[in-house]
């Protein structure tokens, strides 16, 4: 049967397949976002992109990856002056495959730290800066070609208590680190400024967890990261952004009013907005039926990212595509308790688009360029 040329035109112009299900996009979540003006894209563990299933998902779905784990000093710098860029560059290549844009993920961090490093560290102010600038002066030049945009310092700020089972001391705003006690608080300040004298065309980011939630906990860390923020800017550091990680739990309330004023704060600073690490912790209990936790998964993920695109944020970041890849389902402070999984990614364990998916396509057309 051959089909009237017009249905032909329309089946071909229109990104629709049939599915079970309903209709369904043939294009990724990362298309439909740039057609929006949005850059979506997701973490990739570059050990699983030997399975043919997830590489599949991360080829369809995403237009910008970030490492998961091949960035970070642990990695990157396994013993002193050993540099492994292995891992790393299978990243680089498979973006540059698929037409991918890749970010780094981290320049300095008080986890995934190699053994050496706390030991030198340890031993003062110019080891530090010392051991900082080598890393950089490797890391920086290496990825210049693929990465243009740096997680430079990740998660400095302490939390003032709150649901986190990690416990952080902190000296004054700031998270009690080995780096902190090497370098004082300015060791922030440092790393942005050795990032730009190393490369002048970089976008030097700031990212942060714990700043989305309608509790007290969110609204003491959104007070310390902005007064970081300002006095970043004021001693005129180059941070360009504020990265959010978003890792989301439905344990805690939302509500848009004060999230979008700190955001609205953060881009009066002249700072960009990026969500780099969007996932949801379901709450201890859940309703007994998926579809059920699935709109309650959808439902926060378009409050919170909606908001974040309607002060201008046009970079979206999940940390992880498919619930089954997701550190949510491995990591015991993480990971449910009653022996299921999280259901807080786009795809579910089968790689199935969910509601979460469509939550997002929704906030992408509703705040796009127009
Ligand atoms: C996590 C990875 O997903 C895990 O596999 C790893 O064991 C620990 O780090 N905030 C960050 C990320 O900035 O680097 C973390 O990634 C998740 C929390």
């Amino acid at each position: 049967m051959t089909l009237p040329r017009r249905a032909v035109l329309a089946a071909a112009g229109s990104p629709v397949l049939a599915g079970g299900a309903g209709a369904q996009p043939a294009e990724g979540l990362g298309a439909r976002a740039r057609a929006q003006g949005i850059a979506f894209g997701t973490a990739v563990d570059g050990n699983r992109l030997a399975d043919p299933r997830y590489a599949a998902q991360v080829a369809a779905e995403a237009r910008l990856l970030v490492p998961e784990w091949e960035g970070k000093w642990s990695a990157l710098q396994p013993a002193e002056g050993r540099f492994e860029f292995g891992p790393l560059t299978t990243l680089v290549e498979f973006a540059s495959r698929h037409g991918q844009a890749l970010r780094g993920h981290t320049l300095l961090w008080h986890r995934a730290m190699p053994d050496w490093l706390a030991a030198r560290l340890a031993e003062g102010a110019d080891r530090a800066r010392a051991v900082l600038a080598a890393h950089l002066d490797a890391v920086l030049p290496r990825m210049a070609g693929a990465i243009r945009d740096w997680d430079v310092v990740n998660e400095a700020v302490a939390n003032a208590g709150g649901p986190f089972t990690e416990n952080t001391p902190a000296i004054g705003d700031l998270r009690d680190t080995p780096w902190l006690r090497a370098l004082g608080p300015g060791y922030v300040d440092l790393a942005f400024r050795l990032a730009r004298e190393r490369d002048r065309t970089l976008r030097l980011t700031y990212n942060e967890y714990g700043v989305e939630g309608d509790t007290p906990f969110a609204e003491e860390k959104r007070r310390r990261v902005l007064r970081l923020l300002r006095r970043l800017v004021e001693a005129r550091v180059p941070v360009d952004a504020l990265g959010i990680q978003a890792h989301l739990m439905l344990d805690e309330p939302f509500r848009p009013e004060p999230f979008a004023a700190f955001l609205q704060e953060v881009r009066s600073l002249g700072l960009a907005i990026l969500i780099t690490e969007l996932d949801v912790r379901e709450a201890a209990v859940v309703p007994p039926d998926l579809a059920a936790r699935d709109a309650l998964v959808a439902a926060r993920v378009q409050a919170v990212v909606g908001t974040a695109l309607e002060v201008g944020c046009r970079t979206v970041l999940t940390w992880g595509l498919s619930d089954r890849d997701s550190w949510l389902a491995q990591e015991p402070a993480v990971m449910r308790r009653d022996g299921t999984i999280h259901r807080g990614l786009p795809l579910d364990a089968e790689g199935r688009r969910k509601p979460m998916w469509q939550a997002l396509d929704r906030a992408f057309a509703a705040r796009g360029r127009g």
